[in-house]
């Protein structure tokens, strides 16, 4: 399965994407290419390392947001790709990318949507007003993007714990240890491997 990996930041989801393909926990994936909005993230960094292709493509190289999103989709059609995973690509998807690849388009979120999440709701965001509201329990999805923001059919979910005291940053980073990091390649390699179906509610869930 041919897999476009877009990113905006550090890339962490996406290392542990590099490291499931390296090891075999996702098998019948290849990472073929890596696509950033930001020339300065690290992700792509971490592709050039893995010697995959990396992709800029800024907002601010183009005049029009109608520019900016042709180029996008063009950039992802370069590759071909059977799956588009979204971890941590804080762009807004252009409509025409989600009608092309229905169903073909994942992200992670890190909260259990539908809480804390939709508009504004976007990495350390998140974590700050998931601790400002004293919840308990937290966690990560990974979830089919459709044309809302975070409202698309929910794949997997894992729950973390709040800690007394936790930083936003604290909070983060055990969210991507404990969830994100597992759930993300868990998915990839249901999908690669024709493990998703939906139940009699129409909701989908993987086989194992
Ligand atoms: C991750 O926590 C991801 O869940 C989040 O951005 C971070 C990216 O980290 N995504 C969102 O908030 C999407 N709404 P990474 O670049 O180290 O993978």
């Amino acid at each position: 399965m041919r897999t476009v990996v877009m990113v905006s930041g550090g890339g962490t989801n996406l290392q542990a994407i590099l490291d499931a393909v390296s090891d075999g926990t996702i098998t019948n994936t290849e990472i073929c290419g890596v696509i950033s909005n930001r020339a300065d993230a690290y992700a792509l960094t971490r592709a050039a390392e893995a010697g995959i292709p990396g992709v800029c493509v800024s907002r601010k190289a183009y005049g029009t947001r109608e520019e900016f999103e042709n180029a996008l989709l063009a950039a992802v059609d370069s590759f071909a790709p059977d799956l588009i995973v979204l971890a941590g690509f804080l762009v807004i998807i252009p409509k025409e990318m989600i009608r092309r690849y229905e169903r073909r388009i994942i992200n992670i979120h890190p909260s259990l949507i539908p809480s804390f999440c939709g508009d504004g709701f976007y990495g350390l965001h998140v974590h700050e007003r998931v601790l400002e509201r004293g919840v308990k329990v937290t966690g990560a999805t990974v979830h089919f993007v459709d044309e809302g923001t975070d409202t698309g059919p929910i794949l997997l979910q894992k729950a973390v714990a709040i800690q007394p005291d936790d930083t936003p940053e604290v909070l983060q980073r055990r969210v991507m240890e404990q969830a994100e990091w597992i759930i993300l390649p868990q998915a990839i390699d249901a999908i690669a491997n024709n493990r998703i179906r939906r139940d009699a509610n129409g909701n989908f869930f993987i086989m194992n």
